[in-house]
């Protein structure tokens, strides 16, 4: 049976960095005698060009017919008009929602090789190994009401951050799991002392506690996470957050695996697809860089380690997931730097040859094998 993905290559650099994580998909599909049936589509700002609208309703049908979903980035300059009722990332927003993918993965991981493109100490993050799970489909992005208007006092803004119990206990839950499988240590994130929202997670993630008690638990307010991602970043196992906490807390996280243009992420609900496992979303948590877009220069590893995800978590290969983990640890342990992460030293390669090299070593490794 043939697996249904679809691609979503969207704006800037994310053609460019989903071209070569499909290619290396296309190569493992081929080692391994798995057949997949890829579909393209627009997304974000080129859907917005084409069709007047971030997301067209056959491309979020076709998300949901899919098995998984590969998409790149969205957004750019050109759209970036704040009183722009259509906005790229709001194709994002639709595919989260609407494909109820409430938890986002984002795992952590500081490569031996690469420790020194990280602006922090290397005796601080050697050995960081962390994933953040993040709410994906509610809190401050989708509550209501969320608009502007104009009051008694002029212009005025509001947004609102909504949790229900079932949305809470279902990610925390997502969280335990998650950590059992891992160190099982469990960090729960919030402002209990400032917000109703994260009392109500708290009272939650609490009492789900006395049902995991293999797991180490502990509840730690977002500022101070944000201080302690810093300056121990080792203690940390698995991170459960609510959405806006946790968009935060991960791009602070990226940097202690030294570039954005390293880090994957998968996006996991409860539909199961054709192949038994949950349908998800996987995407770089890098932007659309427009600024490098077109010029060979981006970091396709990202794109490349969220194809790896995709294998394990959607259909189930850890194996053939984890061969691509090697092979882009290889490639980098030789030296090959795109410029995001350029040392003096490097063999500095566009996103292109990036590519390459890491196919090449899942070939050889394939020869030898
Ligand atoms: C992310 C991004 C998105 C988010 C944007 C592009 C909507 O920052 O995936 O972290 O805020 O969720
Ligand atoms: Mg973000």
């Amino acid at each position: 049976m043939a697996y249904k993905i679809l691609v979503l290559k969207g704006d800037g650099i994310g053609p460019e960095v989903v071209g070569e994580a499909l290619q290396v998909l296309k190569t493992v599909a081929r080692q391994s005698a798995l057949e997949l049936e890829y579909k393209e589509a627009l997304a974000g700002g080129a859907s917005l060009d084409a069709h007047g609208t971030p997301l067209h309703d056959d491309v979020l049908k076709a998300a949901m017919d899919s098995d998984a979903i590969l998409l790149g980035a969205v957004g750019g300059p050109k759209w970036d008009n704040p009183a722009a009722e259509k906005r790229p990332e709001q194709a994002l927003l639709a595919l989260r929602k609407n494909l109820g993918l409430y938890a986002n993965l984002r795992p952590v991981k500081a490569l031996k090789e690469l420790i020194a493109a990280s602006p922090l100490r290397p005796e601080i993050i050697s050995g960081v190994d962390l994933v953040v799970v993040r709410e994906l489909t509610s809190g401050i992005y989708f509550g209501t009401p969320s608009e502007r208007r104009v009051g008694g006092a002029g212009r005025e803004a509001v947004d609102t951050l909504y949790y229900s119990e079932a949305e809470i206990t279902r990610v925390v839950k997502f969280g335990f799991e998650l950590a059992r499988q891992r160190r099982k240590r469990l960090a729960s994130v919030d402002k209990a002392n400032i917000l109703a929202s994260s009392r109500l997670w708290r009272e939650i993630a609490v009492e789900m506690a006395a049902q995991y008690k293999d797991v180490a638990f502990e509840n730690v307010l977002v500022d101070s996470m944000a201080m302690h991602l810093i300056r121990r970043p080792r203690d940390f196992d698995v991170i459960v957050t609510e959405n806006m906490f946790g968009d935060i807390l991960t791009d602070e996280a990226s940097m202690l695996a030294g570039s954005m243009g390293l880090l994957p992420s998968a996006s996991l609900g409860d539909e199961i697809n054709g192949a038994g496992y949950p349908i998800g979303l996987y995407e770089p948590i890098h932007g659309s860089a427009p600024d490098i877009a077109g010029q060979d220069k981006a970091n396709p590893l990202a794109a490349i380690l969220s194809a790896a995800m995709l294998l394990e978590h959607s259909l189930g290969m850890r194996a053939e997931a984890d061969n691509i983990r090697a092979a882009v640890e290889a490639v980098v342990r030789e030296g090959y730097r795109t410029p995001d992460l350029a040392a003096p030293s490097a063999k500095m390669v566009g996103c292109k040859a990036m590519g390459r090299l890491v196919r090449e070593r899942l070939e050889s490794a394939e020869a030898e094998g």
